[in-house]
């Protein structure tokens, strides 16, 4: 149940959700989302902002976005407390590194809200932490208030751009630096997330993690022969074989074939459609699983094989 929502900053409200019962809900460790099931059909993935030591609620913010793809419109208007709202249990596709030795946080916008949740983490854990956080100004600025002791405790810096790029935080300057055992957590719009990417590109690969609210802009695009061609996947369960077609996705082959599968975002960022693979390479598009995930499991919504056939644990 949707038990409130609160105004944190212009655009953006926070959604608080309950069990109706007041049963613990299952708990979550920062850096987890949930699946929001909104009029329409819509499903929509949003961060847990709360501490993951609480067990009695479930906290998102969202930005209204009116150019978006209607989610957060239908969080902003059509949700109010005391609705009842199917929610998934919490997933993690960006959890913190427990063996880090210190973390570095930087969030652009409403990147914040895994960030809340992986400071009280680290806070709780007595992991030494430094938050960057980046806004366009104070009055679009969500957790200002939660987040002043941090900033005058001089372990959070927030960064106002009033909208102009030449005011942009020296992320270079930053991450100059890598502080020998130190992980790196960064969220933000897509060209927040390429600049960091970018000063961050002499840290350890393995110390640096990403998470997206959208497909990269070069997702799907490749010069790789393979990458359109048909191939055939083999579901391990049922023995069935089905051809995806060029242009096709797999979960479109899936769906063709009256094969039921779970999916929200279509393009490779939410991780919904996780799936494990028995045999067969794939050719992975997708924005979320890491090298080693990447050795069982493939995101249908969006990647495709290399090769003739893919078996997959379906
Ligand atoms: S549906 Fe979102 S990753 Fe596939």
């Amino acid at each position: 149940m949707l038990r409130a929502v609160a105004y944190l900053a212009e655009d953006i409200c926070s959604f608080e959700f309950v069990c109706p019962q007041g049963r613990p809900l299952p708990a979550f460790s920062a850096g987890a989302h949930i699946d929001v099931h909104l009029p329409g059909g819509i499903i929509r993935q949003y961060s847990l902002c709360n501490d993951p030591a609480e067990r009695h609620r479930y906290v998102v913010a969202v930005l209204r976005d009116p150019r978006g793809r209607g989610g957060s419109l239908a969080m902003h208007e059509q949700l109010h407390p005391g609705a009842m709202v199917t929610i998934s249990v919490p997933r993690n596709h960006f959890p913190l590194a427990a063996n880090a030795l210190s973390y570095v946080f930087l969030a652009g916008g409403i990147g914040i809200t895994p960030i809340m949740s992986m400071v009280a983490q680290a806070r709780a854990a007595g992991k030494p932490f430094h938050l960057y956080y980046c806004t366009r100004t104070p009055q679009r600025t969500a957790f200002l208030r939660k987040l002043r002791p941090l900033i005058e405790a001089g372990v959070a810096l927030v960064h106002h751009d009033y909208g102009d790029v030449a005011n942009s935080l020296d992320l270079r300057h930053v991450l100059r630096d890598y502080p020998a055992g130190a992980h790196l957590y960064y969220c933000g719009p897509v060209g927040f997330l390429d600049a960091v990417e970018h000063a961050a590109s002499g840290w350890p690969a393995q110390a640096v993690h990403c998470e997206r609210f959208s497909a990269p802009a070069s997702s799907g695009a490749s010069d790789d022969p393979e990458a359109d061609a048909p191939f055939e996947i083999e579901l391990a369960k049922s023995g069935k074989r089905l051809t995806v077609a060029a242009g096709q996705t797999i979960v479109d082959a899936l769906v063709a074939n009256g094969v039921e599968v779970d999916v929200s975002c279509r393009q490779g960022y939410c991780g919904t459609c996780m799936t494990r693979y028995l045999a067969g390479q794939p050719l992975h598009r997708d924005s979320v699983l890491d090298d080693e995930d990447r050795e069982d499991f493939v995101m249908i919504c969006c990647s495709r094989a290399r090769g003739r056939s893919l078996v997959l644990d379906l």
